[in-house]
């Protein structure tokens, strides 16, 4: 991410986070963090590595990192008698589902990349910490596919270089930075020959984690490890994204078919009724929304880049 996040999280709840410059996977720097924060009620953890195709290269950094890091969390927490942790898992883990919505209790498949198996692995890290320490309390959310950008254009997804995502490619071809869009595949068994996933508003999805830290606070977990789906319970195609984004922001998208991206998956989407029923979690954000505030986000961090003073 960038520094600059910081300014954009206090404009819009008007408190400036405290922040700290420190490596989750150094536990001496997750050490100083604890040490100095001992009035801390629960822990949410988003500092890991999430480009899947980056983690096929660099296999090491990826299990570094993300493995390191849950572990150096985890003890952390124990020393310092902090019970509760809200994790950012993924609907990766499920690999390609036979069956379609994907459950909480949908098959854990072999994972498909480094990144993957980081997830799945972490999951069983905590599943196995949790056994071992009754004071210990975990939700894990897995995310399906978190697009836009909050409502106010303060904050968004910052990709750095060339993403790998399909919502910021679209939006950076679109404002200029990219010549096209590449379609990964249209001969998939879906109704447009293209890939199926379930776009997931990032409000919505930062909501997700407000409830579940509630739930923790007020013990209303059922058990002391929870896991939950975090989508909108409805798989979208390629080309239908690029259409709603041609109809949002009245730009015509260059875009071409190209062949299928190796390692994607045909489709996923998730059954959130646990989420709904047990979370008292909904998505809510229409798809046209979500993608229009990745568009003004787009769009500002345009606008900032030409009045920038050289
Ligand atoms: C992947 C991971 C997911 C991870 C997420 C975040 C898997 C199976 N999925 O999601 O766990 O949390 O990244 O980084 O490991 N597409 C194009 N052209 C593009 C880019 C994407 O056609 O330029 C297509 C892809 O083929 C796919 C869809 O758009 O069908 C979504 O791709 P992407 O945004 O990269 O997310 P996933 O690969 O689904």
């Amino acid at each position: 991410s960038d520094i600059t996040v910081l300014d954009g999280i206090e404009k819009i709840t008007g408190e400036r986070p405290v922040f700290y410059k420190a490596d989750v996977s150094v536990n001496a720097d997750m050490e100083k963090v604890f040490n100095e924060n001992k009035d801390a009620v629960a822990i949410v953890h988003f500092a890991a590595f999430k480009a899947v195709g980056e983690s096929v290269q660099k296999p090491l950094m990826y299990y570094q990192n993300n493995i390191q890091g849950i572990i150096n969390i985890l003890s952390q927490m124990q020393q310092n008698g902090i019970n509760n942790l809200v994790f950012s898992s993924s609907c990766t883990v499920y690999g390609q589902a036979e069956l379609l919505p994907v459950t909480e209790n949908s098959p854990i498949l072999k994972a498909e990349s480094p990144y993957g198996n980081t997830k799945k692995i972490s999951e069983e890290i905590i599943s196995d910490t949790v056994k071992s320490d009754k004071n210990l309390n975990v939700v894990s959310l897995r995310y399906f596919n978190p697009i836009g950008a909050h409502t106010s254009a303060e904050i968004g997804e910052l990709p750095i270089g060339i993403p790998n995502n399909l919502l910021p490619f679209i939006t950076q071809t679109a404002i200029g930075m990219r010549e096209k869009l590449s379609v990964f595949g249209d001969d998939y068994n879906t109704p447009d020959g293209t890939a199926i996933r379930d776009y997931i508003n990032v409000v919505d999805l930062a909501k997700a984690h407000v409830l579940s830290i509630q739930r923790l606070l007020e013990k209303k977990n059922l058990t002391n490890y929870e896991v939950f789906n975090i989508g909108t319970g409805k798989g979208t195609s390629v080309m239908e994204i690029v259409k709603v984004f041609e109809t949002v922001s009245g730009e015509k998208l260059n875009y071409e078919i190209t062949k299928r991206r190796p390692g994607d998956i045909e489709q996923i989407w998730a059954d959130t009724s646990k989420a709904n029923d047990i979370l008292g979690w909904n998505a809510q954000e229409s798809l046209e929304n979500t993608i229009k505030s990745a568009w003004e986000w787009e769009k500002k961090l345009a606008s900032l880049k030409t009045n920038k003073p050289d």
